[in-house]
């Protein structure tokens, strides 16, 4: 039996009633190109049957839209397309607040609440989401602000990202509702989540787990004779080319198929704004990665044999 699942298998987000595809399309590098760009870009992950769509207020800092720039050019895509909203779960962050650098204070969070939905053009966030712990804001005031956006209908749903498993327990305990998702980095090179607790708590509190950056930010991507890797990422890109080559998949296949093939059933945000690159993801699916191989990637990313 694969150790991947289909494309039909739906993944709760958490408690809340929402279920997703087990591929998700992240829109971190989103900002860029005009409307025509951006809806072909959304219209190849639909493709891809991913229905989990992950922006944050921040993304687009730094580049010509400025801070809320993938948000508004998402919402213009879908003025132009209301129809594509119906096949989506729509995940955004917020609290992560330059140069500041974050704010999860209650106060700011309904307002920043207020903003993406106008940036977006809809009238409900699926998935809302902390950016990164404010360590400055009580776990309870944050639980407030969750509690009263969705009590206003403004979100569906509540996630926290970058948060240590004892950080979401500190939030979980103040929440009249369920926690739905965490959102951590996550990737054959990226292996943290495996021991540091925040796999094993999605399973016990049934939490779905979002991994971001699958490919490790494009460094599992390289190609023979581009930029020189350190050894350890040469070894998992060879762990990863042996399965590609066996599967007749491309390695970044492989790659989010490891993600997948944990039993916590980590949703890879595909990162790729390659309408080609995005389509070539679906190939994850038919990779029949074995027990043996998907350790053996492990070991290459450990440096280290297993115990
Ligand atoms: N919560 C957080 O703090 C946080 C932080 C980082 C990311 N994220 C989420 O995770 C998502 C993915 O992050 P990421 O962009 O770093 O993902 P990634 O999949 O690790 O890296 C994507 C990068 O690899 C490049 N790439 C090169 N060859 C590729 C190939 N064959 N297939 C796919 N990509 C290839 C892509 O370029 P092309 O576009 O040219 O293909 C892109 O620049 C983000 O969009 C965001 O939703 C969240």
């Amino acid at each position: 039996m694969s150790l991947v699942p289909s494309a039909e298998t739906r993944i709760p987000l958490g408690k809340s009633g929402l279920a997703v595809a087990p591929l998700g399309w992240g829109m971190w590098r989103f900002g860029g190109g005009d409307r025509a760009s951006a809806r072909r870009r959304v219209e190849a992950a639909l493709e891809v049957s991913c229905t989990l769509f992950d922006t944050a207020d921040i993304y687009g800092s730094g580049g010509e839209r400025g801070f809320g720039g993938a948000e508004s050019l998402l919402g213009e895509v879908l003025r132009e397309a209301p129809q594509l909203r119906e096949r989506m779960v729509l995940a955004t962050k917020a609290g992560i607040t330059p140069p500041v650098p974050y704010d999860s204070s209650e106060r700011y969070l309904l307002e920043a609440c207020e903003a993406s939905l106008r940036r977006l053009g809809v009238e409900q966030i699926d998935l809302y989401q902390i950016h990164r712990p404010d360590l400055l804001a009580h776990p309870a005031e944050v639980a407030q602000a969750l509690e009263r956006l969705r009590s206003a209908g403004k979100i569906r749903s509540a996630g926290v990202s970058n948060h240590t498993a004892a950080q979401v327990d500190a939030l979980r305990a103040h929440l009249p509702f369920d926690l739905a998702a965490v959102q951590n980095e996550f990737s054959p090179l990226v292996i943290e989540p495996l021991s540091d607790g925040t796999l094993d708590q999605a399973m016990q509190r049934g939490i779905a787990l979002l991994a971001w950056s699958p490919l490790a930010q494009g460094r599992l991507a390289v190609s023979a004779g581009e930029a020189p890797v350190e050894p350890r990422v040469a070894e998992v890109i060879h762990a990863l080319d042996a399965v590609a080559a066996r599967s007749g998949t491309p390695r970044s296949a492989v790659a989010y198929a490891w993600v997948m093939a944990h039993p916590a059933r980590p949703i890879p945000l595909i990162g790729s704004q390659n309408p080609a690159r995005i389509r070539e993801a679906r190939s994850a699916y038919s990779v029949q990665l074995t027990r043996e191989e998907w350790y053996r990637i492990l070991v290459a990313a450990r440096g280290a044999r297993m115990p």
